[in-house]
């Protein structure tokens, strides 16, 4: 998105402000989409928890995209976006069965992920088919923390326990639908979804009547210019294939499915944030923004690298700043960063600030989350609100103690 424009948002809509180019989402979607053109029936799972605002999820409605959610109140999301029941796919990790109940109740299609809860639920359930999320034993992902599918992960059913699971199905007569595994995110190598799928068509034979197999999300794109990224097409090539040819094998056509992300949201997102303070000390130069790890937690979280861009001064010299944020504790977002000169009151942007960005900020240090706008053919839509101290309030209760 080009840098007037993103300062004509700032001086529109305020900072920090978050822009989401929906042209952006939608080549993203039809790019997985054509990769994956040699297959039936295809089915594309928005992670919602990548950025869940609710005129996002009509976006994906509309290009006939489903829901991957992970929550119960992201099935609520979903539903409130206009997405049919059979058309959010609730793969939840952990929670209550009260949650599941719940999820029985709005009618979303469920993915079991542990032994425990696949006896409960099908004691209690029995004509109701799940899928199960299977842990395929693979350590992948950009960092630990998004490495999900390893023997020590706390997700899935471990491929080693079909026996049990076979016997659970036996027992309370549920229908296994489908089979599901997500390894991780920030996964570069085609090889690591090749050798997870080749996991999963092993685990699909253990059951009869599948409508679907899961392969997750976890696609990585480019974070810096020079980054490499998944080749969806070469992918979407070689899977397809090889989905054709166990279909062909297993004797159903069933649905191929994924859940990504990033791969739809990571960039279509700009972060815009304005400078407080150029603080040069003895051998750093801060420059200090009117936002946080509140607002955009990845650098601190993950250490993970957002480009910026001083869009107000775009021709500048280059320095080297270390740009942090105003929480009271360290917040760097970059780390001696060639930047065109920044000076106070100039406008950064963040790029990538799609996926999980906002979706993760917080109210931490009593502040307001940002607004959020898209923006689809040169026209923006404020699509949420900044806070404001009210929200802050709203279900505070205040006691007196009589001391
Ligand atoms: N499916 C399941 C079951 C997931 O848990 C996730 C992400 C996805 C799909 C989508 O993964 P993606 O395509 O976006 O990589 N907050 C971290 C990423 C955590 C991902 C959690 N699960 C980050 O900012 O890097």
């Amino acid at each position: 998105m080009n840098k007037e424009y993103l300062i004509s948002l700032e001086q529109k809509y305020g900072s920090p402000l978050y822009v989401y180019d929906a042209e952006k989402i939608i080549s993203q979607y039809k790019r997985l989409e054509n990769a994956f053109s040699g297959v039936n029936n295809l089915k594309i799972n928005y992670a919602t928890k990548a950025l869940s605002n609710i005129s996002i999820l009509k976006l994906i409605k509309s290009l006939n995209g489903n829901l991957d959610c992970v929550s119960i109140q992201e099935v609520q999301l979903g539903l409130e976006a206009g997405f049919t029941p059979d058309q959010l796919c609730f793969t939840p990790s952990g929670v209550s069965m009260t949650e599941l109940d719940h999820a029985v109740s709005l009618g979303a299609k469920i993915t079991l992920d542990s032994l425990s809860v696949l006896e409960e639920f099908g004691s209690k359930y029995p004509n109701i088919p799940v899928s199960i999320r299977i842990n395929p034993h693979i350590m992948a992902g950009g960092n630990k923390k998004i490495s999900v599918g390893h023997v020590s992960s706390k997700f899935g059913i471990s491929k080693e326990h079909m026996p049990d699971v076979l016997e659970i199905i036996k027992q309370t007569g549920t229908r296994i639908d489908g089979v599901h595994m997500h390894t991780g995110s920030d996964i570069l190598d085609i090889d690591v979804f090749v050798r997870g799928a080749e996991v999963l068509f092993e685990i699909a034979r253990n059951f009869n009547d599948l409508d679907f197999i899961d392969f997750g999300g976890g696609f990585k794109v480019a974070y810096k210019e020079e980054d490499p990224s998944t080749d969806i097409e070469e992918f979407g090539k070689i899977m397809s294939d090889r989905f054709n040819e166990f279909c062909k094998d297993y004797g159903k056509d069933l649905a191929i499915e994924f859940e990504p992300g990033k791969l739809l949201v990571s960039e279509c997102g700009y972060f815009l944030a304005k400078v407080n303070v150029v603080k040069p000390n003895t051998n750093t130069i801060f420059a200090g923004i009117d936002s946080g790890l509140n607002h955009l937690l990845r650098p601190m979280y993950y250490d993970a690298y957002h480009h910026i861009d001083n869009i107000s001064n775009p021709l500048g010299n280059e320095k080297k700043y270390t740009v942090v944020g105003y929480i009271c504790e360290t917040d760097t977002f970059a780390k001696h960063r060639p930047i065109a000169e920044i000076r106070q009151g100039d406008v950064l942007s963040f790029k990538n600030a799609g996926a999980y960005c906002f979706s993760m900020a917080s109210n931490y240090n009593s502040r307001c989350r940002p607004a959020e706008v898209m923006v689809y053919k040169n026209k923006d839509y404020l699509i949420r609100e900044r806070e404001t101290f009210d929200d802050l309030l709203k279900h505070q209760i205040e006691v007196n103690l009589d001391l």
